[in-house]
């Protein structure tokens, strides 16, 4: 489409219609530009600055003969302009507005301009600022800013494609939505906090000494009035057009306004907090958002590349970040307890964040994280909220899998969803049985995300023989087990990590654990307790390799999780000849702590025994890494699960080993690897985190560089993972883009 106006009029000088046309003289698409503005200053102002070539004495002359009409006077005058300019518009002439509210507009063309309509095309540009007239007008004000078009139900396609590209070329992104939904939208989002701002700086200025507010004015009162200096006759007729979407949107902050009223006269310091920190949340939320970036940074981010230099050695006394299953069942048992729950060493990575935001969601009120402290302020075992949409859960399967189990005995409906390669992880494992629990669960096509929970399902207590050695799956269970009538139990064919036994007992619930077999009886309570989150040993088993097979290096992990269900990556270590050393063992909140201490070691390849595979499952990664660099053959079987973790991490490591110049070969339940020189080369983790970090251990004994694409989703286990891993000794940057 050749977009080209011989001769454009704007009616109405002001800082917005004055830069559009500012910027589309640049862009070189128009051409004789006349202008008409009841101040004649403006006009003679707007010649001089060169925005306009001459101005005339009405709307109507203006318009005349106009290819295009920007209508850019204050929202209520438009009436009379469109009124005005009708009857004499050039056949097929466009026209256009820049008004901050739509429906008055929308009536106004409807009664005076309606055989125009399909010429007509609404718009508004969410920029501007406080600043106003001719003298701002600014060439660049709407580069990458927001504009919204509302197409009216007769508006003809190429006036709509025309006025889009001329914002286009002004720099803007053109969103377009309904007449209606705008100016609910902007009631909302701009109009309401400009009252807000009004009447706030008018409400101080009436009631205390003028100098003591400016005196003062540095601190929130600056940063939440800046708007308040807006122009006040423009506000006042959007405050007249948008009337009844703007008493929509006071109304309902009217009412939470005097709830919080009520939380502060009352000191009701769950109920503020609450406020505070769901608030705190949507505003970082939303900085990010403004600043370009994810909502949880950098997930589904497929740009950040690791680029690895072979390095001598590893060394360092140090903690590795909270345990991922721990800090997620502390999220749930803690909101659903009575009493405040407070932990220490949760993990801040994206996955128990997840869960962290969806019990916000679902109304909790958590304080934190900060440092690893959360304060949960339980709400009880009936006490969560439908939340206001479907909780999504980024890239945490452990957090869908616990949370199917745990939501299906609520009241409310709830949808679950995840990222790309949440959605394709198996879900019907725990969606089966707990559909015998007799609970409501539709899922997509073959038994994938997302998940959709009836509430107000009657649960009753089964047996399960789990048909898989799954954590997940038997948790799963025994949460949903909590709302069900009479015992539900679990029986696993191998043991998996028993953190949610463990913890369900340490907020006082009665668990019985009977060799392979875990039950418990719905209908009881949870009381609130003081969780010290251990740090991950699945984290610590990178830098367990990364000691174990560079030269020379000596490495302590402090307070890691020993949990005898996790220690399989020790056990499988010292087997294959590595030197590790367990020590200040320890009983915390329930679960076994200790410092581990790895020293470099010759390793040869072994037979993997298969008991020790549940208890190794995350720590595979890593592992094929220790076989890559060990004398000999390497044997796992027994281990299909990994087959459908964050990747197939048989295939990703196996297609990652053979890149960088190592033997392996899959085989359907495990892998073959051959231990060798490591070349260097390029691998693609796959968006899974723990080959990104593999491949990262790896790199330390490689003859050149290893490149690690796709590693942002790191952080859902690992945060600061580049940082400890460099002052270990090895040699990582990172590449966005
Ligand atoms: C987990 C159990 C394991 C593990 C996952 C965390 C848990 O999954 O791989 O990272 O916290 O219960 P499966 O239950 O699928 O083996």
């Amino acid at each position: 489409m050749t977009l080209s106006f011989n001769r454009v009029c704007i009616i109405g000088l002001g800082l917005i219609g004055g830069s559009w046309v500012a910027a589309l003289r640049q862009s070189g698409v128009i051409g004789h530009v006349v202008g008409f503005d009841r101040n004649l200053d403006s006009m003679q102002e707007a010649v001089k600055l060169g925005v306009i070539d001459e101005f005339v004495d009405s709307a109507a002359i203006a318009a005349q003969g106009s290819d295009l009409v920007i209508l850019s006077v204050p929202t209520l005058a438009i009436s009379a302009i469109l009124a005005e300019v009708a009857p004499v518009l050039k056949k097929g002439a466009i026209v256009t507005d820049v008004g901050s509210v739509k429906g008055s507009v929308e009536s106004a063309a409807r009664m005076y301009a309606s055989a125009h309509l399909p010429q007509i095309v609404l718009g508004h540009p969410i920029a501007g600022s406080e600043k106003s007239g001719v003298a701002a007008i600014d060439a660049s004000l709407f580069e990458r800013q927001k504009i919204i078009l509302t197409p009216l139900a007769e508006t003809n396609d190429q006036a709509l494609l025309s006025v889009q590209r001329l914002w286009e070329l002004a720099g803007a992104r053109v969103e377009l939505m309904s007449v209606e939904r705008h100016d609910q939208v902007l009631a909302a989002t701009s109009h309401l906090p400009h009252l807000l701002a009004f009447s706030l700086v008018d409400t101080l200025a009436h009631n205390h000494e003028n100098k003591e507010i400016f005196e003062y004015a540095a601190g929130g009162f600056r940063d939440f009035t800046r708007i308040a200096s807006s122009s006040p006759q423009m506000w006042h007729d959007i405050f007249v057009a948008n009337r009844s979407a703007v008493l929509d949107a006071l109304d309902l902050f009217v009412g939470e306004l005097n709830a919080l009223r009520n939380s502060v006269a009352f000191s009701d310091s769950t109920a503020m907090l609450g406020v505070f920190t769901r608030a705190k949340v949507a505003r970082d939320h939303f900085s990010k958002i403004l600043s370009k970036r994810a909502y949880v940074e950098p997930m589904n981010s497929k740009s950040l590349t690791y680029i690895v230099s072979p390095s001598e050695k590893v060394s360092g006394a140090f903690r590795v970040p909270g345990d991922k299953s721990v800090s997620h069942r502390s999220i749930m048992l803690g909101s659903l307890a009575e009493g405040v729950t407070e932990i220490s060493g949760f993990l801040e990575g994206e996955d128990s964040l997840a869960t962290l935001q969806a019990f916000r969601d679902m109304g909790v009120v958590i304080e934190g994280p900060h440092r690893g402290k959360v304060v949960i302020h339980g709400v009880g075992m009936h006490g969560l909220k439908q939340p206001p949409g479907p909780l999504y859960l980024g890239n945490s399967g452990t957090s869908m899998r616990l949370l199917s189990g745990l939501l299906a005995g609520q009241s409310f409906d709830v949808t679950l969803t995840g990222d790309d390669s949440l959605s394709v992880r198996p879900m019907n494992r725990v969606a089966d049985p707990l559909r015998t629990m007799g609970a409501e669960i539709e899922t997509a096509a073959q038994g994938r995300p997302p998940l959709m929970i009836k509430g107000g399902a009657k649960l009753k207590g089964i047996h399960y023989d789990l048909p898989m050695a799954s954590a997940q799956v038997k948790s799963s269970l025994l949460l949903a087990g909590l709302y069900a009538e009479g015992e539900t139990s679990v029986t696993e064919p191998a043991p998996t990590r028993d953190h949610s036994e463990r913890m369900l007992q340490g907020f006082g619930y009665d668990v019985l654990v009977d060799g392979p077999t875990a039950a418990l009886s719905g209908g009881g309570t949870l009381s609130a307790t003081n969780i010290d989150v251990p740090s991950d040993i699945s984290s610590a088993a990178f830098f367990m390799v990364a000691a174990s097979i560079s030269e020379g290096s000596d490495i302590t992990l402090q307070h890691v999780g020993v949990n005898p269900t996790r220690v399989g990556v020790i056990n499988i270590l010292r087997l294959m000849g590595g030197d590790i050393e367990v020590f200040n063992e320890k009983t915390v909140g329930g679960e076994p702590v200790a410092d581990i201490r790895i020293r470099s070691a010759k390793l040869k390849g072994i037979r993997i025994p298969e008991d020790q595979v549940p208890l190794a499952i995350d720590e595979f990664p890593a592992l094929f890494v220790a076989a890559a660099c060990a004398e000999g053959e390497t044997v796992l079987t027994g281990a299909e699960e990994l087959r459908v973790k964050e990747s197939d991490r048989i295939q990703a490591m196996v297609d990652g080993l053979n890149a960088i110049g190592v033997r392996a070969e899959g085989t359907p339940d495990g892998a073959v690897i051959l231990g060798g020189a490591i070349r260097g080369g390029e691998v693609d983790s796959l968006g899974d985190h723990r080959i990104a970090m593999a491949f990262t251990v790896a790199a330390l004994k490689a003859r050149s560089e290893i490149r690690i694409a796709d590693c942002a989703n790191v952080a859902t286990s690992f945060p600061g993972f580049i940082e400890l891993a460099s002052a270990a000794g090895i040699s990582v940057s990172q590449l966005e883009g």
